[in-house]
């Protein structure tokens, strides 16, 4: 029998730090430690992320090891999410894989975090086929993929502004919800009346999206609500989260709708911190009724920000012999491909 090929990832682009196994392509374990530090700032703040890196770093890597019942001198290989993301953040992750590979002496491996949401779907079986096109929605993109194979991705329209997470995130502000406001406004959205309110949505071409108009219609609207009655948002709380919710839904599913159609593409995803969003979840899987689609919802520990889906994307990598040098550095503005 060969050897086993066990790789250890590190994720820390954004205000997570993560460290997860894989072995022979299976994840062993993936460990997520939270920054609670910027809930009291309504957003995450920079500085106050990567020193908390610092502090969960070598705990969370040693977790996800003792969890995989694996020793560090039976690693192959050590990867890390090169970008995009926060600078500060994304150095404590990098720093800490080239030490760890440099002194074990074994292979470094720099991954994409937006590729790496998309290859989560290579966790677990059913796996996408190719070609198949992915929807990523996260806190700072959001993207239409089309992938030919697993590192063969064309994006075929993105976000002109905001990203979908972030309406979610500021317009839960605007309510006065606490951060990261996605999951709240799904949980309220559960007890309230999706078509009370409707919202103009943003006419965007071919298969680009914006979201930063439709916030600010969103603020006017109960800005012009709350002049007339100062306790309209708390007596309207959960109606207002699902009429955005649906929203947001129909304005991400119009665009996937379209590019599914225009590519004849049959096999459709969601990646991303939105994917965990039950509206969504529900609209994909009746699209695919609809339309015959093969649909492909990421496991909820998968969908935000986490290791195992960095390992999924490293182990793809190390069959391929595509490693790093240790002169690759960190890349906030990383592309997609
Ligand atoms: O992928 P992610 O963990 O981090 C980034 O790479 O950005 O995504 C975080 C985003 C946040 O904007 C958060 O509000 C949103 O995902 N999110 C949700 C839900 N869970 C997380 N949005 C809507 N519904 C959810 N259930
Ligand atoms: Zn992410």
């Amino acid at each position: 029998m060969g050897k086993n090929t066990i790789i250890l990832a590190i994720e820390s682009s954004c205000d997570d730090t993560s460290a997860a196994v894989i072995i022979n392509g299976k994840i062993a374990s993936n460990i997520i430690a939270t920054q609670k530090v910027h809930e009291a700032y309504g957003g995450v703040v920079p500085e106050l992320a990567s020193r908390a890196h610092l502090q969960h770093i070598v705990p969370t890597v040693a977790n996800a090891l003792a969890q995989a019942q694996v020793q560090k001198n039976e690693l192959s290989a050590v990867a890390f999410t090169q970008g995009p993301g926060l600078l500060g953040s994304l150095l404590v992750g990098t720093c800490f894989a080239k030490g760890l590979a440099l002194g074990l002496n074994i292979p470094l491996i720099e991954i994409n975090h937006l590729q790496a949401h998309i290859l989560a779907h290579f966790i677990d079986a059913p796996t996408p086929e190719f070609p198949m096109l992915c929807l990523t929605v996260s806190g700072g993109h959001t993207q239409i993929v089309r992938l030919d194979s697993h590192f063969e991705m064309h994006i075929l329209g993105q976000t002109m502004d905001d990203a979908a997470g972030e309406a979610f995130d500021k317009i839960g502000k605007i309510m006065g919800l606490g951060y990261p406001a996605g999951a709240i406004i799904d949980a309220l959205s559960a007890k309230g009346d999706a078509d009370k309110f409707s919202f103009s949505e943003p006419q965007i071409p071919n298969y680009d999206f914006s979201f930063s108009g439709f916030k600010t219609s969103f603020l006017y609207f109960v800005q012009k609500e709350t002049a007339k009655n100062e306790d309209f948002i708390a007596q309207n709380l959960n109606d207002l989260c699902a009429s955005v919710q649906r929203s947001i839904v129909h304005i991400l599913m119009k665009k996937l709708q379209k590019a599914a159609q225009d590519t004849q593409i049959k096999h459709i995803a969601i990646a991303g911190g939105v994917s965990a969003n039950g509206g969504l979840r529900k609209a994909l899987h009746a699209a695919g009724e609809k339309n015959g689609w093969q649909t492909y919802v990421p496991a909820l520990e998968y969908c935000t920000d986490n290791a195992a889906m960095i390992a999924m994307a490293a182990h793809f990598k190390f069959e391929k012999n595509d490693f790093s040098t240790h002169y690759c550095a960190p890349n906030p503005r990383l592309k997609m491909s």
